[in-house]
């Protein structure tokens, strides 16, 4: 039908993933291998067996995304994969296996940056364009981007510390919640009362938009030590849920802060924290009629390979092209 095919690969943590996506933003497949059960007994990603995962599976997950989309290597135009930030080993399976379809298909083989990759999620399946002020939180990543068109970003606050992510990964994990602990925490938050302790938010003198939680995380760490060594016991409903109120409320202001700065009506959230239901809620809450809040369902909004076809596509239609030289970094920038 004349749209161009995109393969997207993307191997930066521990997902393997492979999508098909049909003119940047239609979904033909995404399928993903999550490599979790290697990890958790570890209670986090351990490197090298997250390439030794990527390097068993990419064959098998490549081949069926292509069988679910039910398009043959020949039928693809475009390699798109993640070449940073992540991981070095395990993003160079993913470098390695696209430089080798588009060399034996001859297509155009096409960088991504994962951050990029996870704004991009907001654009599959609808018709969403720039501008728009976006939070991107993941287990690596806090950023606060002002995306003014395809391929033009301005970075307006990060964190000085943790990712927003990894604070719930490491709380999680102090309170036995396992990995990742994110889903973990904001499940158990459910049950508990968001008001029961008073953790700081972090306010950070001068720059305004930039984050901070690793004074959270020793507060609610203090906390803990404190009712053990006092014998008192602890409702991990009620930690988890002040702990999660605490950084929902640093992220929100933030970006409501940056959208009135910029004057941008629109506001998108990405990355895995966006699944965040406390944080979605707390979004719509605060944006009310001033705002409008997009997010990607909770499957795009983790580690997947659709997003990073959406925003292969969009690099290449800008005219950018990657080559065989393609290397992968781990701390890439955007
Ligand atoms: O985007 P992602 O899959 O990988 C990175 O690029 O880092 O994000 C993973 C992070 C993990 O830290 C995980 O705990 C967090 O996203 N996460 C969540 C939720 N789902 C995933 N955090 C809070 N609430 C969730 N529902
Ligand atoms: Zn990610």
């Amino acid at each position: 039908n004349g749209e161009l095919i995109t393969l997207g690969i993307e191997t930066s943590c521990d997902e393997t993933s492979a999508a098909v996506v049909a003119g940047g933003r239609k979904i033909l497949s995404n399928v993903i291998l999550s490599q979790t059960e290697w990890h958790e007994k570890f209670g986090g990603v351990v490197p090298e067996i997250a390439s030794r995962k990527h390097l068993e599976s990419i064959c098998a997950v490549v081949e069926k995304a292509f069988q679910e989309a039910n398009v043959d290597f020949n039928e693809i135009d475009l390699v798109a994969v993640t070449h940073g930030p992540g991981l070095i080993g395990a993003l160079l399976v993913g470098v390695s296996y696209a430089k080798a379809v588009a060399y034996a298909t001859k297509k155009p083989l096409i960088g991504v940056n994962h951050i990029e990759g996870h704004i991009y999620a907001n654009f599959l399946e609808n018709d969403f364009e720039p501008p728009f002020i976006c939070l991107v939180v993941s287990g690596g990543h806090t950023h606060l981007i002002h995306m003014e068109d395809h391929g033009k970003y301005t970075v307006l606050g990060r964190t000085l510390d943790d990712a927003a992510g990894e604070a719930f990964d490491k709380i999680a994990r102090a309170l036995n919640l396992g990995y990742p602990g994110g889903p973990a925490i904001d499940k158990i938050a459910r049950m508990g009362d968001e008001n029961a302790i008073s953790f700081p938010v972090a306010q950070i003198k001068g720059s305004d938009l930039d984050f901070s939680f690793s004074g959270l995380k020793s507060a609610v760490l203090n906390f803990l030590n404190h009712c053990r060594q006092k014998g008192t016991p602890v409702k991990v409903e009620d930690v988890a849920a002040s702990f999660q109120k605490a950084v929902v409320t640093a992220l929100v202001e933030n970006t409501i802060e940056a959208a009135k700065k910029t004057n941008c009506r629109v506001i998108a959230l990405a990355g895995g924290v966006a699944a965040n239901s406390r944080l979605r809620e707390e979004f719509q809450k605060r944006a009310g009629d001033s705002f409008e809040v997009r997010f990607p369902p909770v499957k795009l909004c983790t580690d997947n390979a659709a997003m990073i076809a959406c925003a292969g596509y969009y690099r290449y239609r800008q005219g950018f092209l990657s080559d065989f030289s393609l290397e992968a970094y781990a701390n890439l920038k955007l």
